[in-house]
């Protein structure tokens, strides 16, 4: 059985579900290689419009393989490999929404943290333990952390590698949403669903700004933003969206 499962399950979405259950859906480098493979097919997939990844009840991940990372050493070729299977993700210019139940620690929920939405149930276990393991999180976990819930709440947790639950979470700015445990994947379809509706340069370009603005000055993520407004009026589907509006219809979105 492969370590990711692809699934199609409506139209435009995209589900990968993390498979290595007896592990905790633990990422070693054969899992996070297959996911960064998927993540790149996807992303140049023009029938997919939106990805949801998922592990199982009790786990999303519970982090980076601690087997795996104990036997690397300091010039070790997989702090590369690895780079380029995170890489991956960060690039996709489609929406990721991270479907999070059970455990979601360190190397896990940093890559909830690489996804653009999170929906996680209310019995998720969140946190970044690498601390107690004489580490600290690699995989953006200090930096992408930090800009969702700020320099206080960060270090306290960080700090400690205490776990958090989902509503702790969301009171901290660091999951989209909560729901009951069993409603995590089809609440996270439902939404994947809804974007792939829409008109993909659209969201596509909505993604890059949010994500590269917060780098930038405020003049030059607004200059960002105003000149991916302007190229829009380029596209089809934006005369289909007010066309559809006069009309009273739906919208048929084409990325074109
Ligand atoms: N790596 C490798 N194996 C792991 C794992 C991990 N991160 N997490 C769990 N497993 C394995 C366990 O070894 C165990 O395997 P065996 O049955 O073969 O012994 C199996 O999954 C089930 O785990 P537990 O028996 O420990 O289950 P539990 O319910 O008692 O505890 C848990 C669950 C609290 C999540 C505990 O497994 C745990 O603390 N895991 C480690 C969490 C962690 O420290 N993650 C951070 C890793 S470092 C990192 O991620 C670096 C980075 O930034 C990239």
């Amino acid at each position: 059985m492969s370590e990711i499962t692809l699934e199609r399950p409506l139209e435009g979405v995209a589900l990968l579900r993390l498979n290595r259950p007896e592990q905790l859906n633990a990422l070693n480098m054969s899992l996070r290689e297959l996911l960064a493979h998927h993540i790149s097919a996807l992303s140049a997939d023009a029938a997919t419009r939106c990805i949801v990844i998922t592990g199982n009840e009790k786990a999303f991940a519970a982090g980076a393989d601690i087997g795996e990372l104990a036997r690397r050493t300091v010039l070790d070729a997989d702090f590369d490999r690895s780079r380029a299977a995170w890489h991956a993700i960060e690039i996709c210019p489609k929406p990721i929404i991270a479907a999070v139940n059970g455990f979601a620690l360190g190397g896990g929920f940093e890559l909830a943290l690489h996804c653009d939405i999170i929906v996680a149930g209310e019995g998720a276990a969140i946190g970044q333990p690498e601390i107690r393991l004489g580490l600290m999180p690699g995989a953006g976990g200090t930096q992408r952390f930090v800009r969702a819930a700020g320099k206080f709440a960060s270090m306290r947790w960080l700090l400690t590698g205490d776990r958090m639950s989902a509503n702790e979470a969301l009171r901290l700015g660091l999951v989209s949403e909560v729901v009951p445990d069993q409603e995590v994947v089809a609440h996270a379809l439902k939404l994947a669903a809804k974007i792939a509706e829409l008109a993909p340069l659209a969201v596509r370009a909505i993604k890059e700004a949010v994500l590269l603005g917060p780098d930038a000055s405020l003049q030059t993520a607004l200059t960002l933003e105003r000149k991916a407004f302007q190229l829009l009026f380029a596209s089809e589907d934006r005369s289909e969206g007010a066309q559809a509006f006069v009309e009273r219809r739906k919208p048929q979105f084409k990325g074109k």
